[in-house]
């Protein structure tokens, strides 16, 4: 008898994750044999985990916080873009056991970016960042690869903006957190990175009035779906992308190659996954 094929996301705390919902939603639509659940893991607990799950059953993992790190020690593979970005997110379990570590986030990232805003172009003018934090690192990877001339970051803490610099190079420029809103000026796409808008934590305050009305504005945030960064930007006349379709998108090279179907990312994975 051939066992069905089982992945999880890994991290700490969990419950609150909606990679269940997403992936529970695909192997339903199409009509797949397969489990997706949320396993809590400590940090304590992580290599023990990452040893058993392969004699559990499972085919692979997402990692989430605060693990994204620190499991790139235990990967015994490692894509390109995930070295490059430090983390991973996505892990295969060979059937001798071996890990394979990916990190989709970038590419999460840019399909939202492409399918929300179908006529962004990234080589039209410099990107700007709020945030300097693990989705920067992933962002920064796959704008850099997009081809987009500049990227601008401000961060609250100056010296994380600085080593992202230091460790992607010339086409970063820093800018200090009390002149972010100077980023705008001639930024044709606009990102904000940092937690600032999500429900519970505090409000985005950097002046928007420099935003340009043809820049293309996302937000990592989606819950809630509109932020008041989203919102301003919106009202300024800009194309927004909200952020959930960054986490369904990752997603999708995951399910791909554990369930073997490429995914859908549409308005009913939307509802499955808002449901
Ligand atoms: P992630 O991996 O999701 O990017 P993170 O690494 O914790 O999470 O990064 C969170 C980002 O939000 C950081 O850029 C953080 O700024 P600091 O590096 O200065 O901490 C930013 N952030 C969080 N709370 C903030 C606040 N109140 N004001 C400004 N930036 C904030």
């Amino acid at each position: 008898m051939t066992q069905i094929p089982r992945a999880a996301v890994i991290g700490n705390p969990i419950s609150h994750s909606l990679s269940p919902k997403l992936h529970g939603h695909w192997l339903q639509r199409y009509g797949l044999q397969g489990e997706y659940s949320a396993i809590q893991v400590t940090e304590d607990d992580l290599e023990k985990t990452l040893r058993d799950l392969p004699k559990r059953g499972f085919i692979g993992a997402n990692v989430t916080l605060p693990h994204k790190v620190s499991v790139m020690q235990f990967a015994d593979q490692i894509t390109d873009r995930a070295t490059l970005i430090g983390a991973a997110n996505t892990l295969i379990f060979k059937d001798d056991g071996r890990i394979f570590a990916d990190n989709t986030d970038g590419y999460g990232f840019m399909a939202n970016l492409r399918q929300g805003a179908p006529a962004w172009d990234p080589k039209a003018g410099p990107a700007a960042i709020f945030g300097a934090g693990g989705a920067a690192r992933a962002i920064i990877v796959a704008l850099a690869d997009a081809g987009v001339p500049e990227i601008i970051l401000s961060n609250r803490t100056r010296p994380k903006s600085e080593a992202l610099k230091s460790d992607f190079g010339a086409r970063i420029r820093v800018v200090d957190w009390v002149q972010a809103g100077k980023m705008l000026t001639d930024a044709t796409t606009v990102i904000n990175t940092t937690s600032l808008g999500m429900k519970g934590a505090q409000e985005f305050k950097v002046p928007l009035d420099d935003l340009q009305p043809d820049a293309v504005v996302t937000d990592i945030v989606y819950n809630p779906l509109q932020t008041d960064f989203l919102k301003s930007a919106a009202a300024a006349g800009c194309v927004t992308v909200d952020g959930l379709g960054m986490l369904l998108h990752q997603g999708v090279p995951g399910f791909e190659r554990w369930f073997g179907k490429r995914p859908e990312v549409d308005e009913l994975t939307r509802r499955a996954v808002l449901a």
